[in-house]
């Protein structure tokens, strides 16, 4: 069996910075360890030693997956992480493009660093490696590998959603990223829209051709388009939501509702996941129901502080959720408790199951597995209704959730009362469509599905989206 070489950049090399771990890394994390192999990004760690951009990627072997990781410079974390990767391509990709802020210079330290990250990658590759790219902070990266001649199996995986041709043109410098994710054999989103928005934008910008449903053609070469919607261990975290019904966090916060349904949002602090338009929305439902009916908990955790939007971002949220606090609180009760500090995932899957009501209603989201881990950790005889965005990647999956639009608060405030009001029956129902969509899927079975299309004959035997 061929290695597998993953590169992304975050990497949770255990005891590392496995602190931060993203949904990517969560997916990647179990596939990894199961089949061992290489996985190649980012520290996590930024220094300003003079020169740290020739400094060697170092290395560390737990069980049977050798990592190798670069630190980033602090001028290469500006312009590469801070500044054109969440300053450009993730505004651009998530359709928000009055949030762009480009600069030149941060669009050649992304290549730049892309070009390193090649630079040490290939001296470490085997023959028949096969390797797998991750997400929107290396788009370059396949096409650097091929300028230094490695031909093995490459794969390139979206984790964020792909808009149409002109949202995309806005952002400088993407008609070259685009042409150097192109160079990888096999290219993977989270829903067909994705894929049919990248291959339409590949014909409009970079001059690549679609000869098939999955198929494009590019400087002579063939390139695949492949749908993996990425999962979640759902029978898994079913178990660790029951078991924390009893344990001392969900405990607590059960004690403290006193009878009151609980809604609840679980969001990194940022601008993609509409949290201002959700506490527009929980406004709007708290002042036409009795005081002590209800109660919001909204964890948003504190995320890429660096970028001026998510300051502004924390700034707004807290002052929206102080307003709604002051105009609908009780001496004695407070309608909505926000929370910066993130939680560990087993406390989250034990709120998720006390919740009646679960928000999950980003702007626009790749795929979103909070509204996937919100289903698996409901009690089948009496769940909670997830209340969905439409523009999340997992409403493709989901359509049993109460779909809404995020940007029409009304809308919003209907489908909360809607599902604080549902019959069990229709709860049950809803829940159990949603259940089916999961239940057999794993984290570990989409990195498979990804990696064994990524071999000659499963090129050719793509699963039709
Ligand atoms: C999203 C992206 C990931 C990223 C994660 C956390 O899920 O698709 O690539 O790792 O957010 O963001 P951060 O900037 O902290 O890595």
């Amino acid at each position: 069996m061929s290695r597998i070489v993953v590169v992304s950049n975050r990497v949770p090399v255990p005891a590392g910075n496995a602190g931060h771990a993203g949904g990517l890394a969560v997916a990647l994390l179990g596939l990894m360890q199961r089949r061992g192999g290489l996985w190649f990004g980012w520290s996590g760690a930024v220094t300003e030693t003079a020169g740290g951009d020739h400094a060697p990627p170092a290395f560390a072997q737990r069980g049977a997956v050798g990592y190798a990781t670069l630190d980033l410079t602090e001028a290469e974390h500006r312009g590469y992480y801070t500044g054109y990767s969440n300053g450009v391509l993730w505004p651009m990709l998530h359709a928000l493009p009055h949030l762009m802020v480009f600069r030149r210079q941060d669009l050649e330290t992304y290549r730049k660093v892309n070009h390193r990250f090649a630079d040490n990658l290939v001296p470490l590759l085997r023959d028949d490696d096969r390797i797998w790219v991750h997400d929107y902070h290396l788009m370059s990266l396949p096409g650097a590998l091929r300028a230094q001649g490695v031909d093995n199996p490459t794969g390139f995986f979206l984790h964020v959603p792909f808009p149409g041709p002109e949202a995309v043109a806005v952002a400088p410098g993407i008609r070259g990223l685009v042409q150097d994710v192109l160079a990888s054999d096999l290219i993977g989103f989270q829903t067909a829209t994705d894929r049919d928005n990248f291959a339409a934008t590949a014909t409009e910008l970079a001059g690549a051709m679609r000869t098939g449903d999955q198929t494009m053609e590019m400087g002579g070469r063939e390139v695949h388009l492949g749908v993996f919607p990425a999962e979640i261990a759902a029978s898994e975290f079913a178990a660790t939501a029951a078991a924390q019904v009893g344990l001392e966090p969900t405990r607590l916060l059960a004690q403290s509702l006193r009878g009151q349904a609980l809604l609840l949002g679980i969001d990194r602090l940022d601008p993609t996941k509409g949290l201002p338009e959700r506490l527009e929305a929980f406004r709007r439902v708290i002042s036409r129901r009795p005081a002590r009916s209800a109660t919001m908990l909204q964890i948003a955790a504190p995320s890429r502080e660096d970028v001026l939007a998510y300051r502004r971002l924390r700034a707004e949220v807290d002052s929206a959720a102080g307003s709604i606090n002051s105009e609908f609180g009780e001496p004695d009760w407070l309608p909505l408790r926000l929370l910066a500090r993130p939680q560990s995932r087993d406390t989250i899957a034990g709120f998720m199951r006390l919740a009646k009501v679960g928000l999950v209603t980003p702007l626009r989201d790749g795929m979103n597995l909070v509204a996937k881990e919100y289903v698996a950790a409901q009690d089948p005889a009496d769940p909670g209704v997830l209340v969905l965005s439409r523009f999340a990647g997992a409403a493709a999956q989901l359509g049993s959730a109460l779909l809404v639009n995020p940007h029409d608060a009304e809308g919003m405030a209907e489908a909360i009362h809607r599902a604080l009001d549902m019959p069990l029956a229709e709860r049950q129902e809803r829940w159990w469509a949603s259940w089916q969509a999961i239940a057999g899927a794993t984290p570990e079975g989409w990195g498979e599905d990804f990696l064994r299309a990524l071999t000659p004959d499963g090129l050719e035997r793509l699963p039709v989206a």
